[in-house]
C-alpha cells in the first residue's frame, strides 16, 4: 500500500448477522481498530437493513462508514419489500452498495436498474457503491474486460463529473466470491483493475475518472491481503466471509497496513 494513498478496508455481512450480532462486531471492530489513522484508512460495514440503525448509533463520529446493502431508486411507492433513500438516510446509512453479484445473478438485477440506483443514491448523497465483475462463462468467452465496460458505462450513465467524488468502484469477479469461489491471481486483479480505471477516466475524464477508489472483493483473505494490496490500482479490499470475525477483519487490515 503506498505511503501517500487512502486505502479502503469494507465488509458487507450479507443475511448473516442479526442487530445483536452487527453490533457486536461493530464495538469489537471499532475498538480494535481504534489507534488506526483515519485520514489514511477507510473503514466500513455493510450490515443488513435491520442493523443499520444500531450499528450506526454505536459508531464513533468519522470511525466506520455504515452502509446498506441496496436500495430501490424511488422514494416511495408501489415496491413491496423495498426500502427507499429517504429511509436509509432516516437510519443513518453513509453507503449505499449497488448490484453486489448475488443482486444481479440470483435476484435477476440488470445494469439499467443499477443505474437507477445509483443515480438516485447520489441525488440522496450517499457514498454510492457500484460492484462490478463478470461471471466465469464470460471470462472464458475472453469478454471480461466487455462486461466490465459495459457495467460501468450503463451503471454510471449520466452521472455528473463532480458527484463522481461520491463513487466507489468494487470489482469482484463472480467466479471469485464466496464458498466456491477462487480468488483472482494478482496479474489477472491488476488487469482489470487497469480496464476498470480506464473506463472510469473515459467516463468522468481523468480529473475526475482516476479519483475513484476500485476495490478488490472475491476469496479476500488473510493470506492474499498484503499482495492484492500492492497492486497499483487496487485502492481497497472488501471482503465477505474473512472480515466477519472482527479480530480476523483486524488482522487483514493490519497486515496491509
Ligand atoms: P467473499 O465475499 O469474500 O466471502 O468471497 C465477497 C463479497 O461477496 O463481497
Amino acid at each position: 500500500m503506498p505511503a501517500n494513498k487512502k486505502f479502503y478496508f469494507g465488509t458487507n455481512t450479507k443475511m448473516y448477522k442479526t442487530i445483536g450480532d452487527t453490533v457486536e462486531f461493530v464495538e469489537e471492530l471499532q475498538e480494535l481498530t481504534d489507534d488506526i489513522d483515519r485520514d489514511k484508512v477507510e473503514i466500513f460495514v455493510i450490515p443488513s437493513f435491520t442493523a443499520i440503525k444500531d450499528a450506526h448509533d454505536i459508531v464513533k463520529c468519522k470511525f466506520l462508514k455504515i452502509g446498506a446493502q441496496n436500495m430501490n431508486w424511488e422514494e416511495q411507492g408501489q415496491y413491496t419489500g423495498e426500502i427507499s433513500p429517504l429511509m436509509l438516510r432516516e437510519v443513518g446509512a453513509d453507503i449505499v452498495m449497488i448490484g453486489h453479484s448475488e443482486r444481479r445473478h440470483i435476484l435477476g438485477e440488470t445494469d439499467i436498474e443499477e443505474n437507477k440506483k445509483v443515480l438516485c443514491s447520489l441525488e440522496h448523497g450517499f457514498i454510492t457503491l457500484l460492484c462490478v465483475g463478470e461471471t466465469m462463462e464470460q471470462k472464458q468467452f475472453g469478454v471480461s474486460d466487455e462486461i466490465l465496460r459495459l457495467q460501468l458505462k450503463i451503471g454510471l450513465y449520466g452521472v455528473k463529473h463532480e458527484d463522481s467524488e461520491r463513487i466507489w468502484i468494487a470489482y469482484e469477479p463472480v467466479w471469485a466470491i464466496g464458498e466456491n469461489g477462487v480468488p483472482a491471481t494478482k496479474e489477472y486483479a491488476a488487469k482489470m483493475h487497469g480496464v476498470i480505471k480506464k473506463t472510469l477516466s473515459g467516463i468522468f475524464g481523468d480529473d475526475h475518472g482516476k479519483k475513484i477508489p476500485i476495490l478488490y472483493g472475491g476469496s479476500v483473505n488473510i493470506q492474499n491481503a498484503s499482495e492484492l494490496s500492492k497492486i497499483r490500482d487496487i485502492d481497497g479490499l472488501f471482503i465477505g466471509r474473512s472480515a466477519w470475525d472482527a479480530k480476523d477483519f483486524n488482522k487483514i487490515i493490519r497486515s496491509v497496513l
